[in-house]
């Protein structure tokens, strides 16, 4: 095959955005799927096709870290060592991989079956120790499961039989997210509109954007992608007198550590994200939606492409919705691998065809976003939860939640915890019901040491700071974040040391490099803490780490430097004497943790 041969592809690809660069990141996902890389020959062609520099197009390859630029393995296995794997063994994990393939990460096979490669969190942390086998998420992996997965690893794909599916603990019990979870196959279009599917849609396309945005007011629902802004006050946002096209993104680069939430809904559940789209777009008055998928969801993004032809094919996409005059296109884009892009100026910036880089706000993406147009950003579970709003009643929704925030939320819990899984609960359970009652308690029935309740730029509670609830306001009242709602838990075998070690390796890894404070501060960090781990520590590091810390907050373009210096802040200060025992001793991390668990 040569690069002529796809011109048909790139062309119809390119079609579907509103201007031409955006299609960037699609192209290359076509060139590498075609020839297991991207060459310098194709970069010329992907920049010829969209009008652009080689130069940016190179920039732009460089920038993600899926993209190869050299022929690989025929198989590639990612082996995640963020935190939540860690805590459940992904060293050994990664130890035994590299002895029994016989190759380090970033390495391939000698017969060029497969290229092993060390990845920061995949978000499947309910498998946790996980990898992934190119597309197939495999986990928990221990003895047994690790032995078949480095068989499977070593075939030809074409021949290669399925890993098995894991199968870990999903709530479905509702009764706002999670009913339609149970079928792992997945809920299609005349089981969702058997469920009363789209009534919601159908109510709001016959109410004006005004009562809408008032019932989503009413209901408290808060933006479930981490900040918690009202909803409702955001689509108001949208200027009503700008001729502009105005365009709805939705944000399902889900990459926060300890988060897997946003994947069962495109799995399991996705009409509920279309009709939820489908609800803010008439609100917002857009005709043109994308969804930013990250780049690893390979499942998850073509799960959620066959429900946007299912709603093409029956009337609840296109043109002239349901006889409503409406008309509404979406988009499914996948990006690339790079956390940044979940911020949302970042993920602007990409769907733009460009590198993920964090925008300086104001302008918010209400005014100028997506190419310069009114865009609103939302999360995928915030977008889930409008039918429900719409269909049982903003007062409803309200009630099940706390004065100020509505509703649910699906709590994603990994680590020291018995059931490992996603739970729907309402936003004021407490941190100890969601460990105790939902995740079934500390396994072993060991003691909590510590836990970060929304994912792992969120500050570190002890184990007497859990009484507290889920929403928004409380955590921040107990100062740290709801975030991300994901749970990562912590019990008495845990080094904190090791587990900042873990947190700064990822915030090094993913900071986008644009300010001074956030890509000197974090790579400084991480090589002070890596030196502490390896038994060099020295005591005044730790009063260095706090510094660097505080030099990182409120400095930068987007609000990653200060997430990036919360855990440093938040471990040293509630830890510091199992950090200056660590120091003063050289001690290595406990034996329990360090070991392989499998
Ligand atoms: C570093 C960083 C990473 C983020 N990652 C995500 C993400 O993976 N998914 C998400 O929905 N929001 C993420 N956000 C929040 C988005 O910037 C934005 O607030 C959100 O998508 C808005 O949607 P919502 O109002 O529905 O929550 C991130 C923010 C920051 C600063
Ligand atoms: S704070 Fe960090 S991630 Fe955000 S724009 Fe600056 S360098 Fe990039």
């Amino acid at each position: 095959m040569n690069l002529e041969a796809l011109e048909p592809q790139a062309r119809d690809i390119i079609r579907r955005y509103d201007q031409r660069r955006a299609a960037v990141l699609p192209l290359l996902w076509l060139v590498q799927e075609n020839f297991g890389y991207v060459s310098s020959e194709a970069e010329f062609w992907v920049g010829r096709l969209v009008g652009i520099a080689v130069s940016h197009v190179r920039e732009v390859v460089s920038f993600y870290t899926m993209y190869r630029t050299q022929p690989a393995g025929r198989r590639e296995l990612r082996v995640c060592t963020s935190l939540p794997c860690v805590l459940r063994g992904a060293e050994g994990v990664l130890g035994r991989l590299k002895q029994r393939l016989s190759i380090g990460p970033g390495e391939t096979t000698p017969g060029g079956e497969l290229t092993l490669t060390e990845v920061e969190c995949l978000c499947a942390c309910e498998i946790a120790p996980m990898a992934q086998l190119d597309e197939q998420f495999v986990g928990p992996l221990d003895g047994a499961s690790l032995e078949a997965l480095v068989r499977e690893a070593l075939r030809d794909p074409k021949a290669s039989g399925q890993i098995q599916e894991p199968q870990p603990f999903i709530d479905t019990s509702g009764p706002v997210l999670s009913t339609r979870f149970k079928d792992p196959e997945g809920t299609w279009l005349d089981a969702y509109v058997a469920d009363q599917g789209y009534v919601a849609a159908k109510k709001a396309l016959s109410m004006t954007p005004a009562q809408i945005i008032d019932e989503v007011l009413r209901a408290n629902l808060r933006g479930l992608g981490g900040a918690g802004f009202p909803t409702g006050r955001k689509w108001s946002f949208i200027p009503k007198d700008n001729p502009k096209p105005k365009y709805l993104v939705v944000n399902a680069d889900e990459g926060e550590p300890g988060t897997f939430k946003d994947r069962y809904i495109l799995e399991r559940d996705p009409h509920a994200l279309l009709e939820g789209m489908l609800i803010a777009a008439y609100t917002i008055g857009s005709h043109k939606a994308y969804v930013y998928i990250r780049g690893e969801y390979f499942r998850p993004a073509k799960r959620f492409q066959r429900a946007v032809d299912e709603a093409y094919a029956r009337g609840w996409l296109g043109k002239n919705i349901q006889g409503s005059g409406f008309d509404l296109d979406v988009v499914v884009h996948r990006g690339a691998g790079a956390y940044i892009c979940g911020e949302e100026t970042a993920l602007l910036s990409s769907l733009e065809g460009g590198k993920g880089f964090p925008k300086l706000k104001p302008p918010f993406p209400a005014i100028s976003g997506l190419f310069q147009c009114p865009t609103i950003v939302n999360n995928v579970e915030t977008l889930a939860c409008v039918p429900f709003i719409l269909r049982e009643g903003a007062e409803r929704f309200a009630a099940l939640g706390t004065p100020k925030q509505g509703g649910t939320r699906l709590f994603s819990v990994s680590g020291h915890v018995n059931r490992p899984g996603l739970y729907e609960a309402p936003v004021g359970v407490t941190l100890r019901e969601m460990i105790d009652k939902h995740a079934g308690g500390v396994r072993g029935g060991r003691r909590i040491k510590a836990v970060i309740p929304g994912g792992i730029s969120a500050k570190v509670l002890t184990a007497d700071e859990i009484d507290v609830k889920m929403d928004f306001d409380s955590l921040m009242a107990a100062g740290t974040m709801a975030g991300s709602a994901g749970v990562i838990v912590m019990d008495d075998t845990t080094s904190m040391v090791e587990a900042l070690q873990s947190a700064v390796k990822f915030f090094a890894h993913e900071s986008c490099g644009q300010c001074s404070p956030c890509r000197e501060g974090t790579g400084w960090v991480n090589r002070i803490m890596h030196r502490i781990v390896e038994g060099q520590g020295r005591l005044q590091d730790l009063d260095d780490l706090l510094g660097i810390a505080r030099a990182m907050e409120g400095k930068t373009i987007c609000v990653f430097a200060d997430a990036a210096a919360w855990p440093i802040q938040s471990y040293i200060t509630k830890f510091r004497a199992e950090f200056e025992e660590f120091i003063r001793t050289g001690r290595r991390v406990p034996q329990e943790v360090a070991e392989c668990r499998p």
